[in-house]
C-alpha cells in the first residue's frame, strides 16, 4: 500500500519520540512490502518561533493532502506562566483538530502482565484492564466562546454541544463496542450540567440502534473514582471533549506510564495519530522519553488502513521489548535504555534482525 503520512513531530519530547514511530513505519514498509512516505511540518511552538502562527497554513495543507498525519506532541514552558501570550501552542493543535473535523479521539488503555508490578494500583484491580476511550475532540469548552473581562476580574469559557456532535461520535463509540465487550459508559455531569443532559438523551436514544450494546451513565467525579477502584468493570467510556481528557491521562497511568498510551482521532475524511502525553519540557533533549507510546500510534494508524498484520508486527515488538524489559526510566527507573534504544529494539524485532542482543 501506498501512504503519505504527514509527521508534526511539534515541540520538546515530539522530535525524539515521533523519529522512533518513524523508524518503526520504515521497518514496517519494509518488510511487508510498502510504501510510505513522509513529509514533515512544523505545529506548535516551534512553528510560532518561525512563523509567528501555531498552525501555518503550509502545514495544514501538508495534512489535507496526507492520507494519515503522525503527530508527536506541543508545547513550551515559556507559555505555561505566560496567561498574556498572543499565540500559544497548544492552540495549534486545537486548530488542526478543528479543522480536520476529528471528532472523534480514541484512547485505548491496556496493560501488560509484566507492567503489573509498574502501576500505583494493586495487580488484582488491574489484570486484564481492556478499556477504549471516547472523547469527543473538537466541541465542548476547549472551543466555546471565550470571555475576559476588560479590568480582568472576570473571565469564562461556553460549552456547548450539538445533537449533531454527539451523535456523530456516540454511533462510532458503540460500533467499537460492538465489536469489544458490548458495554458501553457515558460519563457525564448530568446532575448540573444541560450539556450533559442533552448527552444522556442523544445517546439513550442512539442505543435503541445497538440492541446488543449494554449502555450505563456515570457521573465524571464517580467515573474517576471507578478508575482506580475498579477499572475493569469498564470497555467502552464514551465522553465529551474535557471530561475525556482528564480521565484518560489518569487511566493512562494504570498500566506503569502515560507514555505508553497512544490514541487515534479521526473523523469522516481525515485522521491523526499522537501519544496522549504532551511534551514534558524536563526530559527534552535528554533521550529518556518513551516512543512506546508514539510507536503504538503509528500501530493505531496502520489499523486505520486495515493493515492489521503490520499493526500486530508492531504491537508484539512492543510487547516483546517490555517483556525483556527494554524499556525507559519511566517504566523501570533503574534502566539504561535511552528513547532510541528502545526505537532501535523495536525496529530490530519487527525485521526479524536476530543479530540485536539486549545486554
Ligand atoms: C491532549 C492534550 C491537549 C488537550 C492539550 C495539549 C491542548 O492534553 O491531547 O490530551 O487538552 O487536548
Ligand atoms: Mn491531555
Amino acid at each position: 500500500m501506498d501512504l503519505k503520512i504527514a509527521v508534526l513531530a511539534g515541540d520538546g519530547i515530539g522530535p525524539e519520540v515521533t523519529n522512533e514511530a518513524v523508524k518503526v513505519l520504515k521497518a514496517i514498509a519494509l518488510r511487508f512490502g510498502h510504501d510510505f512516505n513522509f513529509a514533515e511540518a512544523l505545529l506548535g511552538a516551534c512553528a510560532i518561533d518561525k512563523y509567528n502562527e501555531a498552525l501555518p497554513a503550509n502545514t495544514l495543507q501538508i495534512c489535507q493532502e496526507a492520507d494519515a498525519v503522525l503527530l508527536g506532541a506541543v508545547g513550551h514552558p515559556k507559555y505555561d506562566n505566560n496567561p498574556d501570550a498572543p499565540i500559544r501552542p497548544e492552540q495549534g493543535l486545537l486548530a488542526i483538530r478543528k479543522a480536520l473535523q476529528l471528532f472523534a479521539n480514541i484512547r485505548p488503555i491496556t496493560i501488560y502482565d509484566k507492567l503489573i508490578p509498574q502501576s500505583p494500583l494493586k495487580a488484582d484491580r488491574i489484570a486484564g484492564v481492556d478499556i477504549a476511550i471516547y472523547r469527543e475532540l473538537t466541541g465542548g469548552i476547549y472551543f466555546g466562546e471565550k470571555f475576559l473581562s476588560e479590568d480582568k476580574t472576570v473571565a469564562s469559557d461556553l460549552c456547548t454541544y450539538s445533537v449533531k456532535e454527539i451523535e456523530q461520535i456516540a454511533h462510532m463509540a458503540f460500533k467499537a463496542a460492538q465489536n469489544r465487550r458490548k458495554k458501553l459508559t457515558l460519563v457525564d455531569k448530568a446532575n448540573v450540567l444541560e450539556t450533559s443532559r442533552l448527552w444522556r438523551r442523544v445517546v439513550t436514544q442512539i442505543a435503541t440502534e445497538y440492541p446488543d450494546v449494554a449502555l450505563d451513565f456515570l457521573f465524571v467525579d464517580n467515573a474517576a473514582m471507578q478508575l482506580i477502584l475498579n477499572p475493569k468493570q469498564f470497555d467502552v467510556m464514551l465522553t465529551e471533549n474535557m471530561f475525556g481528557d482528564i480521565l484518560s491521562d489518569e487511566a493512562s497511568v494504570i498500566g506503569g506510564s502515560i507514555g505508553l498510551a497512544a490514541s487515534a482521532s479521526v473523523g469522516d475524511t481525515y485522521s491523526l495519530f499522537e501519544p496522549i502525553h504532551g511534551s514534558y519540557p524536563a526530559a527534552t533533549g535528554k533521550g529518556i522519553a518513551n516512543p512506546v507510546a508514539s510507536i503504538l500510534s503509528a500501530a493505531l494508524l496502520l489499523e486505520h488502513f486495515d493493515l492489521y498484520d503490520e499493526a500486530a508486527a508492531i504491537k508484539n515488538a512492543v510487547a516483546a521489548s517490555i517483556d525483556q524489559n527494554f524499556c525507559t526510566p519511566d517504566i523501570f527507573a533503574d534502566s539504561t535504555y535511552s528513547t532510541s534504544d528502545v526505537g532501535d529494539f523495536i525496529e530490530s524485532l519487527i525485521l526479524g534482525n536476530e543479530t540485536f542482543t539486549n545486554s
